[in-house]
């Protein structure tokens, strides 16, 4: 799948976020471990980057670890920073290959250090992918991210784009990451844990009772058509009322 440009499509430069929920009880339903569920959310991971790049998506955040996830029973935790660290090893070269630019955004100081050497890796190695930017959401909270931008902003007076920037530099982002279009929760829950706050004030959703392992290209594409059906008005009046 080598491409070194992007191809045209009605989807370049299109930001989607995806909370990829639903790994434990897909296991849980097949009689295996959580971590089972887990394991084979990582392949629907590869499917999905391999989709998005194809679509000509120019940004994907994938909600891989929030930091509410820290609550959870310490041998899940350490199951998925292991899986963390080999899939992105993994993964990082499947980029490389591809063109994606590779990037994780959330909080570094509490991660496993070889968990830490391997995000720094990837990221050196995919910084000229071109084709899409992924992005990993890890140790991640979108309002811990917020008040971080709010304190690095400091006494400045400061509007959206210059907060837009300094958000940015808080969650070790490369530039300033445009708003999220189209925002899809697998699992059936309806809400956003704590995911990309800032980003989503115009997102449009997209809900599905599928849990992550089970997701496919076929759906991830019909929710690209579904987005293209709708009508942003950004807090104006319908396109037909304004002529
Ligand atoms: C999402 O699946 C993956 C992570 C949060 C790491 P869950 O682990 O939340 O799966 P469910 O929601 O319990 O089924
Ligand atoms: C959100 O899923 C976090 C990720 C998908 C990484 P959760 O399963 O943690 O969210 P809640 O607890 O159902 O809101
Ligand atoms: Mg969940």
């Amino acid at each position: 799948m080598k491409r070194t440009t992007a191809v045209p499509s009605p989807y370049n430069g299109m930001h989607v976020g995806i909370i990829m929920d639903g790994n434990g009880r897909w296991a849980n339903a097949r009689a295996m471990p959580r971590t089972a569920g887990h394991r084979a959310g990582v392949r629907t991971v590869r499917k999905i980057i391999e989709a998005a790049t194809r679509a000509g998506v120019g940004t994907m955040t994938l909600y891989a670890f929030s930091s509410d996830n820290w609550s959870r029973p310490t041998p899940e935790v350490s199951a998925l920073m292991r899986l963390l660290r080999r899939s992105l090893q993994v993964e990082s070269k499947r980029c490389l290959e591809n063109g994606v630019r590779l990037t994780v955004v959330g909080r570094r100081d509490r991660l496993p250090s070889p968990l830490l050497r391997v995000i720094q890796e990837a990221e050196a190695v995919t910084a000229h992918g071109r084709n899409l930017h992924l992005r990993v959401a890890i140790d991640y909270s979108a309002r811990e991210s917020i008040m971080r931008a709010a304190s690095l902003a400091g006494a400045d007076a400061t509007n959206r784009e210059r907060f837009a920037a300094l958000l940015a530099q808080a969650n070790h982002d490369p530039f300033p990451i445009r708003d999220v279009d189209l925002l899809i929760r697998t699992g059936g829950e309806q809400r956003l844990s704590d995911f990309l706050l800032w980003e989503c004030a115009y997102a449009e959703f997209y809900f599905t009772r599928r849990m992550w392992p089970e997701f496919t290209e076929e759906e991830f594409l019909k929710a690209l058509v579904d987005f293209e059906a709708r009508e942003r008005r950004f807090g104006g009046v319908p396109a037909a009322a304004a002529s």
